[in-house]
Order: structure tokens, then C-alpha cells, then sequence
């Protein structure tokens, strides 16, 4: 698979089969993955990778916070700048629009469970939880997007498939409790990972004149 391809066909997807991961094909990953660039070359990500009785313990006890009415911890950063502008409004609002398509609008338990699924890491049998220093800033944020795209590249040519999910900072004590990371650490996302069992369609992206601009 070249990159093209890697790229092309990675999707977020939010069904996965039950296979588990070996786990030297998640060590081959992140190996080549700590290739990534990063500003000063830092490689300021730190990751926990948790799968198996770990990893189910960490499903089941977030769910039973869910299933509290628990609203989460107090943000560690915001998810997105609050009053989102256009064109970023409407992009958004596009992509909740697409995947809440099949639920009724006033179906709010049908919406909350669809959400909630996050926590299930979709059926995915390995998960992996990004965490920077809480010293670093925007620029540090942006390596550890680099990294966990390329992550997500790599993972495709091993056949397997990835969904990238912030929705785990709201329950971030939970994934501490876990993973125990040394308390100077913020949590970034979470990367569920394993093998698809539904693979999402294309999402929508904006016409390259609207985000680029060649000169010369
Ligand atoms: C940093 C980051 C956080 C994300 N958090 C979530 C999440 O919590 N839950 C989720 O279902 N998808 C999450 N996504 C996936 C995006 O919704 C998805 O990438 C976007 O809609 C484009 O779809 P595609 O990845 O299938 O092309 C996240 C993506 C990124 C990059």
C-alpha cells in the first residue's frame, strides 16, 4: 500500500471486530511512527497502549460513568473555540448531521447512545491514549497530530483501521486510573484501533480553492 492509499483509505471508523491486535504489529507501528517531525525534534507524545483486562475495565468503568448521567471532568482544553465562524460552523454541523442521519432529531437516547459508543472505543480491542506535558503549546499539539496521523497511515498498511477520539478527555481521570501517567501529563485523544466491521463512507472535504492558495 503506498501513502496515497493509506491516506485515502483511512476513515474514522466506529464499528470495529472483535480480532485482537497482535501486539508486535502495534510495537512495529509505533516503532516506525516515532518517525514523525516535530518541532525541535522534541517528540513531545507520550502513549499508553491498552488492550485486553485493561482495556475492558477501562470501557466498563467509563460506561458506568455514562450510564450516571456523568457530564464528564473539568476540561483540561477546549474541544473547540466556543461561537465556531463559518465556514467552520457549517462543516461541523455537516459532519454531526452525517452521522447522526439514521436517528431521529428528537431521539435524544438514541443520540446520547450513538455518543456513548465512544466509550465502547466501538468495539475495538486495542486502544492507545496521547498525552503531551501540560508545559507544551500549539506548536508541541501540532507534533502530536503528526504523530498520531502517522500512526493512523501505518496502521492501515497493516490492515488495520483506527478512529481518533478526543471524546476520551471527558473522561480523563478514568483513563488515568487506568493507565496511572505522571501527573504533569494532559490528555490529547485516545486512538481506538482493530479491524473494521463497517468501513464509513468518504467524509466530506472542501474543495482544495477554499483551503489552499498557490502563488507563483
Ligand atoms: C483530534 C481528533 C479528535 C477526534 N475525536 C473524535 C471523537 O471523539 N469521536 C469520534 O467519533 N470521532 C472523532 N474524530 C474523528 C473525526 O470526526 C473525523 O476524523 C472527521 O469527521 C473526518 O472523517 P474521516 O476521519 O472518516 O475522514 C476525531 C478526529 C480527530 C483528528
Amino acid at each position: 500500500m503506498d501513502v496515497y492509499e493509506a491516506v485515502a483509505t483511512r476513515r474514522a471508523v466506529r464499528s470495529f471486530r472483535d480480532t485482537p491486535v497482535p501486539h508486535e504489529v502495534l510495537s512495529r507501528v509505533l516503532r516506525a511512527a516515532a518517525r514523525a517531525p516535530s518541532g525541535g525534534n522534541l517528540q513531545p507524545w507520550h502513549v499508553f497502549v491498552v488492550t485486553g483486562e485493561p482495556l475492558a475495565d477501562l470501557k466498563k468503568r467509563t460506561l458506568e460513568r455514562v450510564a450516571a448521567g456523568d457530564p464528564g471532568d473539568p476540561r483540561e482544553y477546549p474541544m473547540y473555540p466556543p461561537d465556531l465562524p463559518s465556514p467552520y460552523r457549517e462543516r461541523r454541523s455537516a459532519a454531526a448531521a452525517r452521522r447522526y442521519r439514521n436517528i431521529p432529531r428528537d431521539d435524544a437516547t438514541a443520540r446520547q447512545a450513538t455518543v456513548a459508543r465512544n466509550w465502547d472505543c466501538f468495539g475495538a480491542p486495542a486502544a492507545l491514549f496521547c498525552y503531551l506535558d501540560r508545559i507544551m503549546g500549539a506548536a508541541q499539539w501540532a507534533d502530536a497530530g503528526m504523530y498520531l496521523q502517522t500512526v493512523m497511515l501505518l496502521l492501515r498498511t497493516e490492515g488495520l483501521d483506527s478512529c481518533p477520539q478526543m471524546a476520551w478527555s471527558v473522561y480523563r481521570t478514568t483513563v488515568a486510573e487506568v493507565v496511572s501517567p505522571p501527573e504533569r501529563l494532559v490528555l490529547f485523544c485516545g486512538l481506538s484501533i482493530g479491524y473494521a466491521a463497517v468501513t464509513p463512507e468518504r467524509t466530506e472535504r472542501a474543495p482544495l480553492t477554499e483551503t489552499v492558495t498557490f502563488l507563483g
